[in-house]
């Protein structure tokens, strides 16, 4: 696991942005893993402007996404296809049968998630795996105590999730409790992982998942497991960390991160 700290918020979706653009330019067809919460929007803007400007093209790209709550429909505003659609979908040339979030209004939802574990294996896998952080530590939706080798399943929600999340629905009591997520076994599958985590209330979480002992209170934590998994961050998210100034110094002077640096000025 590596750690990259960027000054601001901006920064760190910006730097984001930019490794989804040279994974999805080195390889068109790439199967890409997505996530949703707020501190993504600054992340699907930028591949949406990207896409208008700078020709960064996702027809042959195949997404993923971790979760969808159950019982909710799809045309639900604070559906997770909903916000999809919003924030990335329809500003892109991705054509929507490549797009892919779990079933949550299925009949059978064991049988949904069965499916959504072969339909990936059928795409070859995830290359890359986009994933945030909830404040229990949760990726995707695997609350506390989910099992680290979990596959696509139905999770009940924590209260601190709901707490979370609730504000996303115009009638907050209305947020379902359960969801169907990856588990984190199928994310540890992905080629790589990147979380993006900012803003000083994820401090505390974020140096647990990436300091504290791996642990099944803290899904986050599985990521040290994973062979090339980086988690951007900004400044207010580092308070927690210890170990800052060897996190610096990898941004600062490994060469794969020499493109994303700032330019000096002349
Ligand atoms: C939801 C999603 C997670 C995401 C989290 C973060 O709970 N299931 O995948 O990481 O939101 O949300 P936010 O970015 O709004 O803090």
């Amino acid at each position: 696991m590596e750690v990259i700290i960027q000054p601001t918020a901006d920064a760190a979706a910006e730097l984001v942005t930019a490794l989804i653009d040279q994974a999805l330019r080195a390889k068109p067809d790439l199967v890409l893993g997505l996530a949703t919460g707020r501190t993504m929007e600054a992340v699907y803007a930028r591949l949406v402007r990207r896409h208008r400007e700078q020709g960064l093209s996702f027809k042959r790209c195949r997404t993923f996404n971790l979760d969808e709550y159950v019982g909710l429909p799809v045309g639900d505003p604070a559906s997770y296809r909903s916000y999809m659609n919003h924030n990335l979908f329809a500003h892109v040339d991705i054509p929507f049968a490549h797009t892919h979030l779990p079933d949550g209004m299925a009949a059978d939802l064991a049988a949904a998630c069965d499916e959504y574990e072969r339909c990936i294996s059928k795409c070859g896998g995830i290359d890359f795996q986009l994933l945030g952080i909830g404040n229990d530590g949760h990726i995707g939706f695997n609350e506390p105590l989910s099992a680290l080798q979990s596959r696509t399943r139905e999770k009940a929600l924590t209260p601190a999730t709901v707490k979370q999340n609730s504000p996303l629905f115009a009638d907050p009591s209305r947020m379902p409790r359960r969801a169907l997520t990856m588990g984190i076994g199928t994310i540890l599958d992905a080629r790589r992982c990147v979380m993006l985590v900012t803003g000083a209330g994820k401090a505390s979480v974020l140096a647990q998942a990436v300091e504290g002992p791996i642990t099944a209170m803290i899904s986050a934590s599985a990521l040290q497991l994973h062979p090339h998994c980086t988690v951007v961050v900004d400044e207010a998210a580092t308070a927690d960390l210890k170990a800052t100034d060897y996190y610096r110094w990898i941004f600062e002077n490994e060469p794969e991160w020499a493109p994303f640096r700032a330019k000096p000025k002349n």
